[in-house]
């Protein structure tokens, strides 16, 4: 089997709002100790420092990560640090650095470290407003006009070049909007749908910074991790795509969701108040053509708007009782 080969998993951003998940599902499933969770700035929480190693390390330099990587001995890396959309375009070069440069340095320690797979995010910001919005093919038209997903569509294309010129097995995802309930995102454009549901449970009411018919697609967190920890048990043999598939679960708009949470909170309240993130969900597309993932490593996802409704406010009414939030 593929995973007998993945012996010691080294997550970047194990503190973001993916990898700290993340980092959790892959301990269940490979050993605490297997799983070195490493993150930049911010502080780790007491559930990710007391389940296993922990790690400071800068993706943009190179010798911390390799330290990191020795240390442990290291064989599959998931680099799930990086600078989101909005964030990317308050600090465009920054975002170019870790999305980039933090990226060559990832691939380059796995290449000479003869690692067994390495596992690069992409997102639907990788699409532009000249690409078909509905059904968003496969292999299509990839313009992105933010800095974030110009920086995706090259590390999409560096993760094939690795795979091609060097052999090294890199595998990777176009993640829509990620809903989730353990830690908040950060500076994407996506973010407004999981602060609805925050907000819901905290003051009963939003003020939305996208209009009220903005259409994304989104996915939940428990899809996304199962997606993301099957792409790289898949059997290579099967894929004819490494580093770009796209994935789908569903697609609504943000008055379609506050719609859905006030069948749960009657007096939710929800204000639209456009800002500049805007006119970044108007250049990515409404739905996902996912049938390359299906047919290559047989993704399917669990969650529908009203399952997830449903889950995400029985989580978020748990912790804000206790709390926590
Ligand atoms: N969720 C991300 C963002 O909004 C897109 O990948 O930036």
């Amino acid at each position: 089997m593929p995973t007998d080969d993945m012996k010691r998993i080294l997550v970047t951003g194990a503190v973001g709002q993916i990898g700290s998940e993340l980092t959790m599902e892959l301990r269940k499933k490979y050993g605490n100790d297997n799983v070195i969770a490493t993150g930049h700035k911010t502080k780790p929480s007491s559930r990710l420092l007391d389940s296993g190693p922990f790690e400071f390390i800068d993706i943009t330099k190179k010798e911390t990560v390799e330290r990191i990587v020795k240390k442990y001995d290291v064989d599959t890396i998931y680099n799930m640090a990086a600078i989101l959309s909005a964030v990317g375009e308050e600090k465009p070069m920054l975002c170019w650095n870790v999305n980039i440069n933090g990226l060559y340095n990832i691939l380059e320690i796995a290449r000479e470290y003869e690692m067994t797979r390495v596992f690069i995010p992409s997102s639907i910001a990788v699409f532009g407003p000249n690409t078909p919005k509905e059904n968003t093919p496969q292999d299509t038209v990839l313009k992105p006009t933010t800095m974030y997903g110009l920086t995706k569509v090259a590390g999409e294309l560096l993760g094939d070049y690795y795979f091609r010129r060097f052999n090294l097995d890199v595998r990777g995802i176009r993640y829509p909007g990620i809903i989730s309930s353990e830690t908040p995102p950060g500076g994407g454009t996506t973010d407004y749908a999981v602060e609805m549901f925050y907000e819901a449970i905290r003051k009963k009411k939003y003020v939305c910074f996208v209009k009220k018919d903005t259409v994304l697609p989104m996915m939940y967190m428990p899809d996304c991790i199962k997606a993301t920890i099957d792409l790289m048990e898949a059997d290579i043999s099967k894929l004819q795509h490494h580093c770009d598939f796209n994935i789908a679960s569903m697609s609504f708009s943000a008055e379609e969701l506050a719609d859905e949470i006030k069948k749960h909170i009657p007096d939710f309240r929800c204000e639209y108040k456009p800002d500049f993130r805007q006119a970044i969900a108007d250049s990515w597309p409404r739905s996902i053509d996912d049938s390359a993932a299906r047919k290559e490593w047989g993704w399917e996802p669990r969650y529908d708007l009203s399952s997830m409704t449903k889950d995400m406010l029985g989580k978020l009414r748990k912790r804000h009782e206790m709390g926590e939030i």
